[in-house]
């Protein structure tokens, strides 16, 4: 028997999700508060853009590092991991409690996570799934066996809630997976993208080294999420869909063969019009918006978390995000348990 065929050919490693934690505030901001604050309407907003409520995180000097270590210690206690065997954290957040240090650092800090490498990926609502993709590669390669991905964003915090058409759209909230290498299950193939000339369409005037704050710059209210709400829409409606048929032509896949969609969640109308594109029923589209809003970042993993108990070993998932920059971003992965 030739040497080849004596040696079965083994699975290659892939990066799986082996566990999913999230973290959602306990103060919750109705649509029909929103109303009282400025001049819309439960009407407008649940039509506009299915959202219903979201949750606010207050509390004095708590910031988004706070929500993603309450996800990370719930994904530790969850799967039985100790602390000192993660070996790589990284976190997916536009809203970082400092310029520097990183929100990463202060997460392994809070978490007793020490000594590993720790930092921020930015990359708008994409973040999480750039953050994923880069965690993959290192499971891949063999360098790490253990990583947390966390997707984290206080977004209440660059809202100007005097701005009807950004107020209503965002929330607070965290969420964290845990990433291994399987030869069974994982992610098969990542897609990361970017247009920077989205810029003047939506991102945060100042604060930045370009326009570092000044008194002027807080009395312009300029330091909130600046959006052209219609022209980024646009673009989210096509890139979205773009990267779910992309990863679908890619891999082969008709929509028989994919049990879920598990989109960013900015929008209602977004979502079913990236899962009409990709010929998906309602039935296997994740959808939280309604009770959480778009918590940027954290939109993706908190599905992961709230549909955990529907989700089955072999299931396939592809991931859509779109965001700020422009970004956008999708994933292809088998379910683990
Ligand atoms: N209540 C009532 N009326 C409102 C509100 C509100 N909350 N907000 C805006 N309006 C008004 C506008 O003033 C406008 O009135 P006008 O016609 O008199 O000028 C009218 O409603 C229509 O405004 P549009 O912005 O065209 O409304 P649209 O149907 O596009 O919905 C929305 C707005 C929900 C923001 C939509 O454009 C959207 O979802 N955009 C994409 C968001 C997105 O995907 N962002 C990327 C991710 S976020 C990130 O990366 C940080």
């Amino acid at each position: 028997m030739s040497k080849t065929k004596r040696t079965a050919r083994k699975a290659p490693v892939r990066a799986a999700i082996t566990g999913v934690f999230g973290y959602v505030p306990p103060d919750v901001l109705t649509n029909a508060e929103l109303a009282q604050m400025v001049d819309t309407s439960d009407e407008w907003i649940t039509e506009r853009t299915g959202i219903k409520e979201r949750h606010i995180l207050k509390g004095r000097g708590l910031g988004t590092s706070h929500m993603g270590a309450e996800a990370v210690r719930g994904l530790l206690a969850k799967t039985g991991t100790a602390a000192r065997d993660v070996e790589l954290l990284i976190c997916a957040t536009t809203t970082p409690d400092f310029v520097f240090p990183s929100s990463a650092n202060l997460v392994c800090d809070m978490c007793g996570i020490r000594s590993i490498g720790s930092f921020d990926v930015q990359a708008a609502c994409s973040g999480f799934l750039y953050a994923l993709t880069i965690a993959s590669q290192f499971i891949e390669t063999g360098k790490y066996k253990k990583i947390i991905v966390v997707g984290a964003d206080k977004m209440s915090a660059i809202i100007d809630y005097t701005d009807r058409a950004t107020c209503v759209l965002f929330g607070d909230a965290a969420g964290a997976v845990l990433v291994e290498p399987s030869r069974k299950f994982g992610i098969i193939d990542t897609l990361i993208c970017s247009d920077g000339a989205g810029m003047p369409h939506l991102h945060q005037k100042a604060g930045g080294s370009r326009m570092p704050p000044t008194a002027e710059t807080v009395a312009k209210r300029l330091h909130y999420v600046h959006q052209e709400g219609a022209a980024v829409y646009k673009f989210a409606v096509a890139r979205m869909a773009e990267v779910a048929t992309n990863l679908m032509k890619r891999n082969r896949l008709t929509s028989d063969k994919i049990d879920w969609l598990v989109p960013h969640q900015a929008n209602l109308r977004i979502i079913e019009a990236t899962a009409e594109r990709m010929k998906l029923p309602a039935s296997r589209v994740m959808i939280t918006i309604h009770k959480y809003g778009n918590t940027t970042a954290a939109t993706i993993p908190l599905c992961l978390w709230d549909y955990e108990d529907r989700l089955k070993a072999g299931d396939r998932l592809i991931l859509a995000a779109f965001g700020g920059g422009f970004t956008w971003a999708g994933a292809y992965l088998t379910w683990a348990y």
